[in-house]
């Protein structure tokens, strides 16, 4: 299964490089996020993909791809996450697969096709960036670097702001990148060491979640409670810095 999402999101990261610094129209969707024809098609082709090989798993994808299932299996399916950055010609966007079993992500896999950049995990057999192991890394606050992602949402953006102001109090230096999947995967890779996610959907977390925690991250909601997969609003970090994010979100 593995194998088969490695394959689906080089073939999908194909399509997206193709597609990279032409002009294409955007279109605006109902939660005021943009698409393209770019999303469309390598949503298309993942999907073509891996109902090659499981066609009795169930599918859910950003650009509306769904397939209904009785299988404890599905797949979550982020086509071009960063669309925004990826119109506007700009290098950090990924796609982003991943496998739940039962409602838990047991497979990730994220892929840059604009740096040839792979992260994927396995549950119980760790994390890898290209075929390298990862893990988190051992930065304390003072010198971390934490990026932060959000929803639409004038509340979202609103803590966003917020947490631009106190974070700074906190750790070294905050960044907005702009996908959610690969900021989760810079943490795992011990890049960065926190990652704030506020409301983005299913689809931008699913694969960088387990890549995360493979690697030895954590992740909890806002409170410090244990994460579950559904739960949109978490702080992820290197574990050493968890405190700290903590502590910025209550003076919020
Ligand atoms: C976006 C990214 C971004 C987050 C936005 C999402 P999309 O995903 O994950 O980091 O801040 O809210 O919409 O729409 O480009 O797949
Ligand atoms: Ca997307």
């Amino acid at each position: 299964m593995l194998k088969t999402a490695i394959k689906a999101a080089k073939e999908g990261g194909k399509i997206a490089k193709r597609y990279f610094e032409t002009s294409l129209e955007k279109r605006e969707k109902s939660d005021s996020t943009i698409v393209t024809k770019a999303d469309e098609e390598v949503e298309a082709k993942i999907i073509e993909i891996i109902k090659g090989k499981f066609p009795e798993h169930g599918i859910v994808g950003e650009e509306g791809g769904f397939s209904e299932s009785d299988s404890a299996y599905q797949w979550v399916i982020d086509p071009i996450d960063g669309t925004l950055n990826f119109v506007n010609g700009i290098p950090i966007f990924s796609v982003s697969i991943a496998l739940a079993k039962n409602n838990e992500p047991v497979i990730g896999v994220v892929f840059n096709p604009i740096t040839s950049t792979l992260f994927y995990a396995e549950k119980g057999k760790g994390a890898f960036w290209n075929d390298q192991k990862i893990s988190v890394s051992d930065q304390n606050a003072t010198r971390a670097m934490v990026s932060m992602g959000s929803s639409q949402e004038i509340k979202d953006k609103d803590t966003i702001r917020e947490l631009f102001k106190i974070l700074p109090k906190h750790v070294k230096t905050v960044r907005h990148l702009g996908s959610a999947a690969l900021e989760l995967c810079y943490v795992a890779r011990g890049g960065t060491e926190g990652f704030i996610n506020l409301g983005t959907k299913k689809w931008d977390y699913a694969a960088g979640s387990i890549i995360l925690l493979e690697a030895g991250g954590k992740i909890t909601d806002l409170k410090g409670n244990p994460w579950e997969f559904d739960e949109k609003y978490f702080i992820a970090s290197n574990g050493i810095i968890h405190p700290e994010l903590l502590s910025a979100m209550k003076e919020i």
